[in-house]
């Protein structure tokens, strides 16, 4: 039974972080707001880097920092035009992935909240004045 000290990787293992990331990239991959900011061709590579993060941010394995170091996601997310709309169909994708991989609360909840907020965080357009 979960219960909330334990890691979301405790409670849904490589498995489920798996699941996930399958789910949101199937949607990524027919995005017409997405999918251009992405690499062209096979989305495994950005996939696993998600995977990877997502995973050592979540009590998993260093995997992430070995291959990538510190992840200043701000500054690796300069290049892509995210605005509102983007934010909000990146989180709408990843609750759709959340639900289709089954993640059960209390991991459902922290994930959702932190993606939110760090999606937000990611906008990197201004309105004029
Ligand atoms: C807000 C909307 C977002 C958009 C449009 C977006 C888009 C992208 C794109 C186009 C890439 C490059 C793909 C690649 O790795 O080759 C990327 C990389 C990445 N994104 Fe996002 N992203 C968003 C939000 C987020 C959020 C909320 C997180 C974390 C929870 C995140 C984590 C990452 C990570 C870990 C990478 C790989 C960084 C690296 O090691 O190079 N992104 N994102």
């Amino acid at each position: 039974m979960a219960d909330s000290s334990q890691t979301v990787y405790d409670q849904i293992g490589a498995a489920g972080f798996e699941r996930l990331i399958d789910a949101f990239y199937r949607r990524v991959a027919v995005d017409p707001v997405l999918r251009p900011m992405y690499p062209a061709g096979d989305l495994g590579p950005a996939a696993r880097r998600l995977r990877l993060f997502l995973m050592q941010f979540f009590g998993g394995p260093m995997d992430y920092a070995q291959e990538r170091g510190h992840p200043r996601l701000r500054m690796r997310h300069a290049p892509f035009r995210i605005d509102q709309a983007a934010r909000d169909v990146w989180v709408q994708h990843m609750r759709a992935a959340v639900d289709e991989a089954g993640i059960p609360d209390p991991a459902r909840s922290t994930m959702l909240g932190y993606f939110e907020r760090t999606a937000t965080h990611m906008i990197n357009t201004y309105l004029p004045d």
